[in-house]
């Protein structure tokens, strides 16, 4: 069966075909360049923005796919979270294709739709998983009994990781968003050039915290002549960047290793980072477990997750209702 999948809960305009839930026909991803001289994402120009691309992006990825509305057994969109306005632009396109063809429509959490981005790419992953899931609005450690089966463990009390990326790529001037560019600089640095915080690293929960570890980066960099930022910048990023990946190596270990898990899978945008792919996937080799990561494409916002996503809910409860409202603060389980 092919499976339409449409994103839009932030700033990428996203819109794929998948096959079967595994192979990916297409998947085109427009991220909106519109947000970067203000800093950050303006929900009202993201909204217009969706609705100017989302037809010529929906064509595109019909074409690369090589199919027709005859062809697509399911539509699948993002229902939420994300911002409301944005959300309604790929919902409503979604159903509206659903209901004129008479096509099954499932409505998808953003947050399942990235922690699905494994299961779609890796056949050898376990039905039980751990999975942290690590982008710009969400930090969450999260027990995968089976698909739409979930735990939470612990998540963010405050800023999510990549929020603290962007935050901290911005004082330092690197532009937004900034956590792959904060990456790409720290491979040049000494990550034990400064010792910022690692907040939470020794409490014994799956809690985090990055409001902390962003101010003490903000308050240092403060201090720094502009000759000494720009002499240091490859160091302070690797030192930030140790610190912000660190809890995230340890707590998914300790997690794994107190709930028993064998496979753990990272997904969302922060995902994409060198240093946590590396430090983690070595950490759970040591104690014989494995880790498992999407491509970079897949672990930012694509519609690819979205439709497979949808496929193993579609497989699970049958299709949703024509009647699903977007949802800005949808929860995971
Ligand atoms: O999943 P995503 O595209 O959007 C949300 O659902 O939030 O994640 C975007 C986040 C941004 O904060 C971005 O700076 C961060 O992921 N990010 C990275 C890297 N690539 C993207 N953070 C650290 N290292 C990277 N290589
Ligand atoms: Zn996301």
């Amino acid at each position: 069966m092919n499976i339409l999948g449409i994103e839009t809960s932030c700033d990428e305009t996203s819109v794929a075909v998948i096959a079967d839930g595994r192979e990916i026909l297409s998947n085109v991803i427009l991220s909106q360049a519109e947000h970067s001289k203000f800093g950050g994402v303006v929900p009202e120009v993201a909204s217009r923005t969706h609705l100017r691309t989302i037809v010529p992006i929906y064509r595109e990825a019909m074409e690369e796919a090589g199919v027709s509305l005859d062809d697509i057994g399911l539509v699948a969109a993002t229902m939420g979270p994300g911002l409301v306005g944005p959300l309604l632009v790929g919902l409503t396109f979604a159903k509206g294709l659903a209901f004129a063809r008479s096509i099954p429509f499932v409505p998808v959490n953003h947050m399942e739709g990235h922690l699905a981005a494994n299961i779609l790419q890796h056949a050898g992953l376990d039905q039980r998983h751990l999975t942290l899931i690590v982008s710009g609005g969400h930090t969450m450690l999260v027990e995968v009994k089976e698909f739409g089966e979930y735990e939470i463990l612990g998540q963010t009390k405050d800023d999510a990781a990549g929020e603290a990326f962007d935050k901290v790529a911005k004082i330092m001037g690197l532009g937004y968003p900034g956590g792959a560019r904060v990456d790409k600089l720290a491979v040049e640095g000494d990550a034990t050039y400064f010792k910022f915080p690692r907040p939470l690293l020794k409490d014994d929960t799956f809690q985090f915290s990055y409001s902390g570890l962003k101010t003490a980066v903000a308050l240092y960099l403060n201090k720094l002549s502009p000759a000494e930022l720009d002499k240091h910048r490859a160091d302070i990023a690797a030192s930030f960047q140790e610190a912000a990946v660190e809890v995230l190596v340890e707590k998914t270990l300790r997690a794994a290793q107190r709930h028993n898990i064998r496979h753990v899978t990272i997904s969302g945008g922060v995902a994409a980072n060198s240093r946590l792919r590396q430090w983690l996937a070595d950490r759970l080799e040591k104690a014989g477990k494995k880790l498992f990561y999407p491509t970079g494409e897949l672990c930012t916002d694509n519609a690819a997750m979205i439709a497979a996503a949808g496929y193993y809910r579609f497989q699970k409860d049958g299709a949703g209702e024509m009647v699903a409202n977007a949802v800005p603060y949808l929860k995971l389980a």
